[in-house]
Parts: structure tokens; C-alpha cells; sequence
């Protein structure tokens, strides 16, 4: 059997992960969500391998008491998930920073208390993986979006720290960066302040309309879902994995960039360093 714990799945990817885990032959489900009953949609496949656990992974004692509730149901979580998270919409000068703190509490803290709460087990079982659910807005960014990139830009850098921390102790680490996908997220799931100042009056659309985009999206839950299970399964499971064509040619087309930009200044860059 293989345990899958998975944050977030009274909606969206969470959701779609936890369904389609539910009906594999020989996996375990850890699904958790804020509301016991965002999760009767899972009574239709437990045989008893189905776990549920209410947290809120912005409360890191609540975190705590999930993971060891997850561990008392099984002793061996082989696949993390860490999808809960939410967005934020507006343009940097017109956020608010205590909103903002909440998103990090929720796309960054949760996520690493969480990781943190079952390191130990990894550790112990010397096996694992931890998939981090970024975004292309993790790779790359876009105005209005310019906080939500923030955290999950901070998911990027500890995921890519933690991976080389533990590759040697039989734990990978997957960042997986999808695309607009349909899901809650931009609905109630997402605070939006449309620009009120008129130098960002050109912003307003964006911010706006951003609930018609996210349904329009060309992102389908499902098979996210399923490229993010392919992926674990796979032998030659990548370090990161895009979805999407916003995040594949968005991420190549920043990363082609920075790269041209810091080999154009190399004699700058190397002019610092004395010895
Ligand atoms: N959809 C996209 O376009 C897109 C693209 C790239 C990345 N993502 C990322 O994908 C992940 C999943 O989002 P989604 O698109 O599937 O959106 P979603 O349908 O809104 O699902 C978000 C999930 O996170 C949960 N959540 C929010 N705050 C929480 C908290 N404090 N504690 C525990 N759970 C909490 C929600 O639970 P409640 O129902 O209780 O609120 C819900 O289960 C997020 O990390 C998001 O940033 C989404």
C-alpha cells in the first residue's frame, strides 16, 4: 500500500487528486480540508483506506496535531501533497499587508509546517516525496500578481533547498507549477482589490476579470491531477513540472531572458570578487 496525504482537497487540484487516489487499487488517501463536509464526496470510494483530517494549515498547532493524526492512521506516508493555498490580486502599492501575511501563512508557512511536522517520518523511513504545488507564477510573474509570486516564489526556493538537503536521504522533493487551471482559486478562494489609483488604471481589467479567466481557463483539475500522480509514479520523476503553456513558455521565456541578461553583464558580475 502507498499513503498519499494530500492538504486542500475540498476543491480544485486537491480535490481532483484525492477523488482519482481514492479509486487506485493500493493507495491510501489522507485527504484534508477546513470543513468535514467538504469531504462526503470521498464516502463514495472508502473501503477503509480513506482518512480524513480537518486543518487549517495557517494554524501551525493544528498542523502539528494533522500530521500526527495522519501518522497514528499510517505509519508510512510515502507522497505528500502540499496543495492548500490561495491567491491574491492587485497591484503591489494597492495591497494590503495584512492580507497579504495571511496568503503567506497559508501558501508558505502551512506548507512548511507541514513538511516540517513529517520530515521525521521521511527521515525514518528513509523514503518519500514532498510535492510542493507552486505556480507558473512561481516561475515567472505578472502585474497585479506580484505577492501571490512572492510566496510562491518562496516555494521555489525551499523546495530547491530542501531537495539538495535531503536527496541523500532517500527524499525528493517535486515543484509542480501549473498554469490557470479552473478551480476556486480566483473566486472564493482569493482576495482581489481592483486599482483604484490612476497611474495602475490600466490594471483594472486584469484584476477584475480575473474570476472569468480562471473559469475560462484552459487548466483542467483533473488532468493535472493526473500528470502530478504519472509524474510520482514515474522513475525518473523531474524536479519540476510545469503544466500548461503559460508555464511552460512563460518560464522558458523568463528564464531564456535572465540568462541573456546576466551573460551580457559578466564582466560586472565577475569585477566583485577579489580573490
Ligand atoms: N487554479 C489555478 O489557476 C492555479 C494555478 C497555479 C497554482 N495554483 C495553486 O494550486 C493550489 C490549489 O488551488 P486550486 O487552484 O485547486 O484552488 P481551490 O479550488 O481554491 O482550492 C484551494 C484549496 O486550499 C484550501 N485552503 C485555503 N486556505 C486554507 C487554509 N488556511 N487551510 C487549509 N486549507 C486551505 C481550500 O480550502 P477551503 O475550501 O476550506 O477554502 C481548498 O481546498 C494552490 O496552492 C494554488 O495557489 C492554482
Amino acid at each position: 500500500m502507498k499513503t498519499w496525504m494530500i492538504t486542500g482537497t475540498s476543491s480544485g487540484f486537491g480535490k481532483a487528486l484525492a477523488s482519482k487516489l481514492a479509486q487506485e487499487e493500493g493507495v491510501n488517501v489522507i485527504a484534508t480540508a477546513r470543513k468535514e463536509a467538504d469531504l462526503d464526496y470521498l464516502d463514495q470510494y472508502d473501503h477503509g483506506q480513506i482518512k480524513k483530517i480537518i486543518v487549517d494549515v495557517s494554524d501551525p498547532q493544528a498542523v502539528k496535531r494533522a500530521a500526527a493524526e495522519a501518522l497514528a492512521f499510517s505509519s508510512k506516508i510515502d507522497v505528500l501533497v502540499n496543495n492548500a493555498g490561495l491567491g491574491y490580486f492587485s497591484t503591489i502599492e494597492e495591497s494590503d499587508l495584512k492580507e497579504v501575511r495571511y496568503m503567506f501563512e497559508v501558501d508558505f508557512f502551512g506548507l512548511a509546517e507541514m513538511t516540517e511536522a513529517l520530515l521525521p517520518q521521511f527521515r525514518a523511513n528513509k523514503s518519500g516525496i514532498i510535492v510542493n504545488i507552486s505556480s507558473a507564477l512561481g516561475l515567472t510573474t505578472l502585474p497585479t500578481m506580484g505577492y501571490y509570486s512572492a510566496a510562491k516564489f518562496a516555494v521555489e526556493g525551499y523546495s530547491d533547498a530542501l531537495r539538495q538537503e535531503v536527496a541523500d536521504l532517500g527524499i525528493k522533493v517535486l515543484t509542480v507549477e501549473p498554469s490557470g487551471a479552473r478551480t476556486n482559486w480566483a473566486g472564493s478562494s482569493s482576495e482581489k482589490k481592483v486599482p483604484e489609483i490612476a497611474d495602475y488604471a490600466k490594471f483594472k481589467n486584469m484584476v477584475a476579470t480575473t474570476d472569468q479567466a480562471v473559469d475560462n481557463a484552459p487548466g483542467d483539475p483533473a488532468l493535472i491531477a493526473q500528470a502530478i500522480i504519472d509524474a510520482v509514479n514515474s522513475d525518473k520523476m523531474p524536479d519540476h513540472l510545469p503544466l500548461g503553456e503559460f508555464a511552460y513558455n512563460g518560464s522558458l521565456d523568463k528564464l531564456r531572458k535572465l540568462a541573456g541578461e546576466i551573460e551580457s553583464n559578466r564582466a560586472i558580475s565577475l569585477s566583485t570578487d577579489d580573490k
